[in-house]
């Protein structure tokens, strides 16, 4: 059987939203517009896997929807929404629980990380978290998965569920009339290592949410004059930059700004290469200061625009969810008779 080409893919609205975000994930979903019928989800059931205070949470909710719309992502052509508004998700994750073994989730790097030596105390959604994963990108028959790296663990474990669901029910999704298999096996759209954007003050850590130190990241709502600080101090060491590529290797810090300012300029790494390589760090910065407020700041802008407008997000979170809901329910209706549940 084949399957309509279709793009899920989920942000989780916790903590600010910073270039990482930004470049690793909703520049991607926004350039894929063009190309497939997209789907993009604040996944606001997964927040709560862990601890959210409740006014952060609908702020964040808001705030990721608004970096979607500000990224040029139609909300009219595709789907915005937040996943608690769609209740599908949360019935096809139940049955996922049921379909998925206990020794596939015991291998998920992510809660071992997350989880930490204190397993005992970990909220079983933060356990079940890839199994409620493959339901939010199965519930709409989802093809393609952009994400990054650290999901790949994840969207495999989506495809083994969809295979081990098709197999389990293959006699009665053909019954029904749905053919061989009723999920197809989503594949990931992994973003090259150009996209991963690493911490201004290691470069060997990713620019996360949860480092201490602002000055670790650039958020989308910072200001000109503070993302001009934040690239100023920015950890480098004293040589110049290379003219080569193969320079960078030993040098995280230093690759990572040109990293960013190849990302941002969307040239290859070469490019900036040739043009800044002999040059020192302190003309480098200027330019990637003057480069990233031209591209961020409008971003940034209107972000804090459509934040300001929180009747108008709210009404793009429900048409967005009412949309899916139509597609999602025809996915239950599907799944509850194949599984054998009497419906209304
Ligand atoms: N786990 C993803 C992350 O932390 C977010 C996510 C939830 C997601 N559901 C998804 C990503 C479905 C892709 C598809 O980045």
């Amino acid at each position: 059987m084949t399957f309509k080409e279709r793009v899920f893919s989920g942000v989780q609205p916790t903590g600010n939203l910073h270039l990482g975000n930004y470049l690793g994930a909703i520049a991607r979903f926004a350039a894929l517009q063009d190309n497939y019928d997209c789907i993009y989800c604040v996944v606001d059931l997964h927040a709560i896997t862990v601890w959210q205070d409740p006014a952060e949470l609908a702020r964040a909710t808001r705030e990721v929807t608004a970096a979607f719309i500000a990224c040029g992502i139609d909300p009219k052509k595709h789907i915005i929404f937040n996943q608690s508004q769609v209740a599908e998700h949360a019935e096809l994750a139940w049955v996922f629980n049921c379909v998925a073994r206990m020794g596939w989730l015991n291998r998920m790097t992510q809660f071992k990380e997350k989880a930490g030596k204190d397993r005992e105390n970990a909220s079983v959604g933060l356990f079940a978290y890839p199994n409620l994963m493959a339901a939010d990108i199965l519930v709409y028959r989802g093809t393609h998965v952009p994400v990054g790296e650290d999901q790949k663990q994840h969207l495999e474990l989506s495809r083994d569920i969809a295979q081990k669901f098709n197999n389990d029910f293959s006699a009665s999704i053909k019954a029904h009339g749905f053919g061989e298999t009723f999920f197809p096996l989503p594949e990931p759209l992994i973003a090259g290592p150009a996209t991963r954007v690493m911490s201004l003050r290691d470069g060997s850590k990713k620019m996360s949410k949860s480092e201490p130190s602002d000055y670790s990241r650039i958020n989308l709502t910072d200001d000109a004059d503070a993302i001009a600080q934040k690239i100023r101090k920015a950890k480098t060491d004293p040589e110049p930059l290379p003219s080569e590529e193969k320079g960078l290797e030993p040098r995280p810090e230093a690759d990572n700004l040109v990293g960013i300012y190849a990302a941002l300029a969307a040239v290859p790494k070469a490019q900036v290469l040739a043009e800044f390589g002999g040059a020192q760090f302190s003309t480098f910065k200027s330019a990637l200061v003057d480069l990233a407020v031209v591209k961020l700041g409008p971003l940034g802008a209107e972000m804090k625009r459509l934040v300001h407008d929180p009747v108008y997000i709210d009404s793009v979170l429900a048409d967005g969810a009412s949309r899916a809901q139509t597609i999602a329910a025809d996915t239950m209706k599907a799944v509850k008779d194949i599984v054998g549940f009497i419906r209304r």
